[in-house]
């Protein structure tokens, strides 16, 4: 049994009621790599952000839950290298779909946990949770749930069509499972191809698609039901197009790529959302940098001529997003 207090790292209720209560949110970032680590770790050091680090089943499976939980010890430690005096590092696993799962990361040093009980029906999804939750918090460890499906790819979950959070589910769901927060269904969707393009407009200047705006009466009667509860966003990708214009000229092929438009998030920052999970962006920025550098220079055969061009561009990319898009920079001095 590993005590993540011992590693340095911290659960999400300290960071959740201030960002709650400023109205800013808390960047989740995924990791599966050491790249997208010292990129995520130095944009926060950089900006003093509080962040959550998310660790999917994926993300297991790729890079060995030993290492990346190590990984993430190395990362409290490179914070204070890098002059970040009181690092609020959380590591969260994302998309828990098993108790054993979630247990297991509890008991190997994980901050918080999210069991997705979302595909289950209401009453399972309630039991399961309630069994996570019993047991994360005998160590501190805070639990994330979900209510209401988002389309697209959920790890080994597909969905075909997404099913908006019922605002009148949440206030017993909540309060028989006892979670401490709780991601909704509002329009949002995992991936880089959120919206069929028939559920799109196009910019008749640019030709793009201008996605369906996220269904803010439905987070604003979750709202209501539950005031100052911690509410998450998951999907929330905007597919930045440069990135995907940079992928498609450098032999790339992702077309109609499209996400959640910033201004969108910004407004569900301010508001009881104080968790974004972000990866897409990230995997866009590595692969438009490493896509540009190969293209430009088919002799480079050295990982660190193409990956660390691709650290910068995702350092940067978190810093827009902490500074410009969540408002969580200067909250973790
Ligand atoms: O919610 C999905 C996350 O982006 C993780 O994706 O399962 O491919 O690691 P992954
Ligand atoms: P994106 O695919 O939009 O980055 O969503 C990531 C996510 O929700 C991880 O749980
Ligand atoms: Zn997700």
């Amino acid at each position: 049994m590993v005590n993540y207090k011992d590693l340095g790292l911290v659960n999400t209720r300290e960071m959740f009621a201030k960002a709650v209560d400023g109205g800013y949110a808390i960047p989740a970032f995924n990791f599966n790599n050491m790249e997208q680590l010292q990129a995520i770790i130095k944009a926060c050091a950089e900006t003093k952000s509080p962040v959550i680090l998310q660790v999917s089943s994926g993300a297991r499976k790729y890079a060995n839950q030993t290492l990346l939980r190590y990984m993430a010890e190395g990362a409290v430690e490179y914070a204070k290298e890098l002059g970040w005096e009181h690092p609020q590092i959380c590591l969260h696993l994302d998309h828990g779909d098993t108790f054993e799962l979630c247990k297991s990361c509890v008991d190997f040093g994980f901050s918080s946990v999210m069991i997705d009980g979302s595909s289950l029906p209401y009453e399972e999804n309630i039991a399961l949770t309630k069994k996570v939750v019993e047991y994360a918090h005998q160590f501190d460890v805070t639990v994330e749930a979900e209510l209401g499906v988002l389309a697209g790819v959920e790890d080994d979950v597909v969905a075909e069509e997404s099913h908006y959070t019922k605002p009148e589910e949440v206030i017993d769901f909540a309060t028989r499972t006892g979670c401490d927060s709780l991601a909704i269904s509002i329009g949002t969707s995992h991936g880089a191809y959120k919206f069929k393009p028939e559920q799109c407009t196009r910019d008749p200047k640019t030709g793009k698609l201008v996605p369906p705006p996220l269904a803010f009466d439905v987070l604003e009667e979750v709202e209501k039901k539950l005031p100052g509860f911690p509410i998450v966003l998951h999907g929330s990708s905007s597919v930045p197009q440069e990135y995907v214009d940079i992928i498609n000229t450098h032999g790339g092929n992702l077309p109609d790529a499209v996400g959640i438009p910033e201004d969108q998030l910004r407004k569900a920052a301010k508001s009881a959302v104080c968790k974004i999970n972000i990866d897409s962006d990230s995997r866009l920025a590595f692969t438009a940098a490493v896509r540009k550098v190969l293209a430009e220079k088919p002799g480079e055969f050295d990982p660190r001529k193409y990956c660390g061009p691709a650290r910068d561009e995702m350092t940067k990319l978190y810093k827009h997003k902490i500074i410009e898009v969540l408002g969580s920079d200067g909250k973790a001095e």
